[in-house]
């Protein structure tokens, strides 16, 4: 919630908050820069093999930038994305996420257990996550794509969410996981984590 009020769409510049792929914006540059800096964590076209690195190939052009923002300004805390986003510069914010957000979007890595997927359908709606992440979580514009994301990466974040360190442009996520258990949230990464949302 404190990081808020640090930033808002305004702040962020309407010409870097646009439909995807953002016209004006080079997604060739894009992906070179992405093959020099991004591929050896975030994966080839954007598709992590690592845990706790997401994928990035197919997320949302506007939560892209939103995200390189946020490190940037040290609005989201992370000591490995921190010091790369420094070097980031508007015009690379819009080229990697006009590049990244041209690529098909990742598939699950596991499967959900069967636990999950008896709780998750109700937890997500309960939780009102499927009226801001979409039905099937695929995300829209700065709402990220969380469907088969890695499930270590989303319960760090939904804990890091609970706990208040995340940054989070309008405190909205922040609020919707106030309450969740432990259990909850490892219910939620199971279950999203396997879903085959295209
Ligand atoms: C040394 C490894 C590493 C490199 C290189 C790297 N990243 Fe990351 N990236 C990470 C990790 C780890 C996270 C998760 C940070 C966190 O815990 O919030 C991340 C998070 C992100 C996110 C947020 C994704 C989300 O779902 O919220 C974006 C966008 C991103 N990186 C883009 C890039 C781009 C673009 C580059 C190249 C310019 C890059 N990264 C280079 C490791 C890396
Ligand atoms: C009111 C809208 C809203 C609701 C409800 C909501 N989210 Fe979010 N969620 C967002 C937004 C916006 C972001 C991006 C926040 C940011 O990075 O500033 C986000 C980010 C996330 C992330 C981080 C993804 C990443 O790539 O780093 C996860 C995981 C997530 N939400 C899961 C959930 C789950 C699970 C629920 C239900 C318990 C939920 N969300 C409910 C709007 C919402």
């Amino acid at each position: 919630m404190r990081f808020a009020r640090f930033v808002s769409a305004a702040t962020l510049g309407a010409s870097l908050l646009t439909a995807a792929p953002a016209a004006g914006y080079d997604a060739a540059a894009g992906k070179q820069k992405a093959e020099e800096v991004c591929v050896a964590c975030h994966g080839k076209d954007g598709i992590s093999e690592q845990p706790v690195v997401p994928s990035i190939g197919g997320q949302w052009n506007d939560y892209i930038v939103l995200a390189l923002y946020q490190f940037r300004a040290k609005h989201r805390p992370s000591e490995v994305m921190e010091p790369i986003a420094a070097t980031l510069t508007d015009d690379d914010l819009g080229n990697l996420a006009a590049y990244y957000s041209s690529l098909k979007p990742w598939r699950p890595a596991r499967q959900s257990s069967a636990a999950a997927l008896a709780a998750g359908p109700e937890l997500t709606q309960r939780r009102l996550c499927i009226q801001c992440h979409a039905p099937g979580l695929p995300g829209q514009q700065s709402v990220p794509r969380i469907a088969a994301q890695h499930i270590d990466y989303l319960t760090a974040q939904l804990e890091a969410f609970r706990a208040g360190t995340r940054g989070d442009i309008d405190g909205n996520m922040t609020s919707a996981v106030q309450g969740l258990s432990d259990a909850d949230i490892g219910t939620l990464a199971d279950y999203v984590s396997g879903l085959a949302t295209p």
